[in-house]
C-alpha cells in the first residue's frame, strides 16, 4: 500500500502559521465583532463548520450537546448533511443557520432541502460541490444516498429556484469559482473539507487569487484549520466574510460538552477581538490584507 503522503489538514495548518501579522497600536480601540452577512447582523463573522454524523462518530446525543453549545455561543451554525427531522430539530432553537446540502444525484431531494431551509428561514443554503466522489475515486454513497458532481447548468437551476442565497462549498480554483458565480451563486466557501484529498491548496493560499478572478465579488467564506481569533483574522482580513470551525468543536464537545462548544467560540472571538485591537481595526470593515504578511 502506498503511504499517504501530504495531509491537505498539515499543509494548511503550516500556511496559516507561516502568515505573520504587523502591528498597529495608534488610534487603537476595542474593537466590535458584529456583521453582516447576506443582509442580516450577526454577532461574529466566527461561525461554526458544516458537521454531521456527530450521534454516529461522537455518542448518543452529541448533536443535541453541540447543538446547545452553539446556541449558547451565539454563533451561526453550519449544518452538514441531515435528515429533515435533525434539521427541524436545530431549527426550533432559532438559531441561525446555513445548511450545506449534498450533491445528491437525486436532484430532487436538493429541491426539497431547500424548501424546508426556506421555511426555516435560514439565513443561506450550501451545496458542497466536493463531494461526489469517495476515497477510491468512484461516485460517492453516503448513508445510502448516491452522490454525483454537479454541472454548471444544475446549479443555475438549483440557484434560479432557490428564495435564499446558496452559497457553494469546496471551491478551492477560480474555476470552480467563476462557473459556481456564473450559476447565480450568492457566495463561495474554500474548503478543502476536511482532507478530502491530499496535497489541496490552503483555501487561504488560494483566497488572493480567487479574489483577483471572480467573475463577480461574492461574500467568500473559509473553514479548514481554523483555530483560533488569530486564524479567523488572518482569513478575515485576506477578504473572507466570515471563516468555519470544524473539528475543534467536536473536541470541545467530547472533554466538556455544550459549555466546552461555548467556551471554545468565545476564545476565538475574544482572540479575533484581541488580534483586531492590536492592529488597528476598529470594526469588520477594517480589516485588510496589508496587515498580513508571507502571503503567496
Ligand atoms: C465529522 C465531520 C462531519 C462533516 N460533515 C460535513 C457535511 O455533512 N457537509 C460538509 O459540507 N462538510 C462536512 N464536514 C467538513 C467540515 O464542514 C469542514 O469543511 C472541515 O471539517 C474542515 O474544517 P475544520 O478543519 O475546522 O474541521 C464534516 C467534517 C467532520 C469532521
Amino acid at each position: 500500500m502506498i503511504e499517504s503522503r501530504g495531509n491537505s489538514n498539515e499543509i494548511t495548518r503550516r500556511y496559516l502559521d507561516s502568515l505573520l501579522i504587523e502591528t498597529r497600536y495608534m488610534n487603537s480601540r476595542i474593537p466590535e465583532l458584529e456583521t453582516e452577512l447576506f443582509g442580516k447582523k450577526v454577532p461574529s463573522p466566527v461561525m461554526t463548520a458544516a458537521l454531521s454524523h456527530l450521534d454516529h462518530f461522537m455518542f448518543p446525543g452529541a448533536s443535541k450537546a453541540y447543538l446547545e453549545g452553539v446556541v449558547r455561543s451565539g454563533a451561526v451554525l453550519w449544518l452538514g448533511m441531515a435528515e429533515e427531522e435533525e434539521v427541524e430539530m436545530y431549527a426550533q432553537t432559532g438559531v441561525t443557520m446555513v445548511e450545506v446540502i449534498k450533491p445528491y444525484a437525486d436532484r430532487d431531494l436538493i429541491y426539497k432541502k431547500i424548501e424546508q431551509a426556506a421555511r426555516l428561514k435560514m439565513l443561506a443554503v450550501g451545496i458542497d460541490i466536493d463531494h461526489p466522489f469517495s476515497e477510491d475515486g468512484e461516485y460517492d454513497e453516503v448513508d445510502g444516498y448516491p452522490m454525483l458532481p454537479m454541472t454548471t447548468e444544475e446549479l443555475k437551476e438549483i440557484c434560479a429556484f432557490s428564495p435564499l442565497p446558496v452559497v457553494a462549498k469546496g471551491v478551492l480554483s477560480v474555476y470552480d469559482a467563476n462557473e459556481a458565480i456564473d450559476a447565480g451563486a450568492a457566495g463561495l466557501l474554500l474548503s478543502h473539507h476536511n482532507n478530502r484529498i491530499v496535497s489541496a491548496i490552503p483555501p487561504l493560499m488560494a483566497m488572493p487569487k480567487i479574489r483577483a478572478h471572480m467573475k463577480k465579488q461574492v461574500p467568500l467564506f473559509v473553514d479548514c484549520e481554523i483555530r483560533s481569533g488569530m486564524d479567523a483574522f488572518k482569513a478575515l482580513c485576506l477578504g473572507a466574510s466570515g471563516v468555519g470551525v470544524g473539528r475543534p468543536l467536536m473536541t470541545a464537545l467530547k472533554k466538556d460538552g455544550p459549555d466546552g462548544v461555548a467556551a471554545y467560540l468565545k476564545e476565538v472571538n475574544d482572540g479575533l477581538r484581541k488580534a483586531m485591537a492590536y492592529t488597528g481595526c476598529a470594526d469588520m470593515s477594517s480589516l485588510d490584507e496589508t496587515i498580513v504578511w508571507g502571503v503567496r
